[in-house]
């Protein structure tokens, strides 16, 4: 078997969005190479590779994510290490950073924080955009926080500080300029759970219709926030108006900005 022939074997194969780029991502993660290797030598023989690369497509055919195939996945300007201790972090968070870069200037040094970090994609995008920040990153499970932390070793700058707990259980009044959560926001009877076995429960579903986590964050962050400081949250595509709902008193200037897919997904209000 060579480059070329297993190539459009696995991608007979896969089936997903983009069946030949994922066919050249796990060609690429098992021979240990960059891109361009696959058209420069498509008739090298991989036959020594073959059982590995067909267990990779037996996984992928049970519907398991080719992102914890291969161990990593692309965020903002980085790939992060993820495993199924975390959300695989997803395009539509990319959202919230920019909601961020249109707040802050590159050179603030604001207090911020990322609630429920998972593999710390947010806080690490955010850390190398806003290189004088003082960024906090926590989540409630021990297994995501060491991902984030391994991760933050390879991208992050040295500004942010890993804590584990339950949202902002513990933090003073007035001590952040800017909190930010992509929390769960699934309802534990949504379908689209079906796609999404693979990935931590507790990533993904909360009580409340999906809004119990976000109800708990908006009334911490009431608290948290300094005066003028920024609440952003990530929310399922249907719940922009239910979360604008909840920012009522004691929040001004609330908006929703969509995602790549013009769908609302993240909501952000200024506490005063
Ligand atoms: C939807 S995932 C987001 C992961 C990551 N921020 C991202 O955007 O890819 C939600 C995260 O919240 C964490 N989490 C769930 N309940 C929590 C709680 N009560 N306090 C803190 N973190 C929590 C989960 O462990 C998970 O890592």
């Amino acid at each position: 078997v060579d480059i070329a022939s297993w190539l459009k074997y696995a991608e007979a194969k896969i089936v997903s969005h983009s069946p030949r780029r994922d066919a050249e991502l796990l060609l690429l993660h098992r021979l240990g190479k960059s891109c361009a290797y696959l058209k420069a030598f498509d008739r090298e023989d991989i036959s020594r590779l073959a059982a590995d690369l067909e267990c990779d497509l037996a996984q992928l055919q049970t519907g398991y994510p080719i992102a914890y195939v291969l161990g990593y996945k692309a965020f903002w300007d980085m790939t992060l290490k993820v495993t199924p201790a975390v959300l695989i972090p997803r395009p539509d968070t990319e959202t919230l950073i920019e909601a961020m870069q249109s707040l802050f200037p590159r050179d603030s040094q604001a207090t911020m924080v990322d609630l429920g970090t998972g593999s710390g994609a947010i806080a690490i995008a955010l850390s190398r955009i806003f290189a004088k920040a003082d960024i906090t990153a926590t989540d409630s499970s021990g297994a995501a926080l060491d991902i984030a932390q391994e991760n933050a070793k390879r991208w992050a700058l040295a500004n942010i500080t890993f804590k584990c707990g339950h949202w902002l259980n513990g933090y003073a009044p007035h001590r952040f300029d800017a909190i930010v959560s992509n929390p769960p926001y699934i309802d534990s009877d949504d379908h689209h759970l079906l796609l999404l076995q693979h990935e931590p429960l507790s990533a993904l579903v909360a009580a409340d219709g999906g809004l119990a986590d976000i109800k708990k964050i908006i009334q911490q962050s009431q608290v948290c926030l300094k005066t003028g400081g920024y609440l952003l949250l990530e929310h399922g595509y249907q719940q922009g108006d239910a979360v604008r709902g909840l920012l009522g008193d004691g929040w001004t200037k609330v908006s929703t900005h969509r995602d790549l897919a013009g769908h609302e997904r993240v909501t952000m209000a200024k506490k005063y």
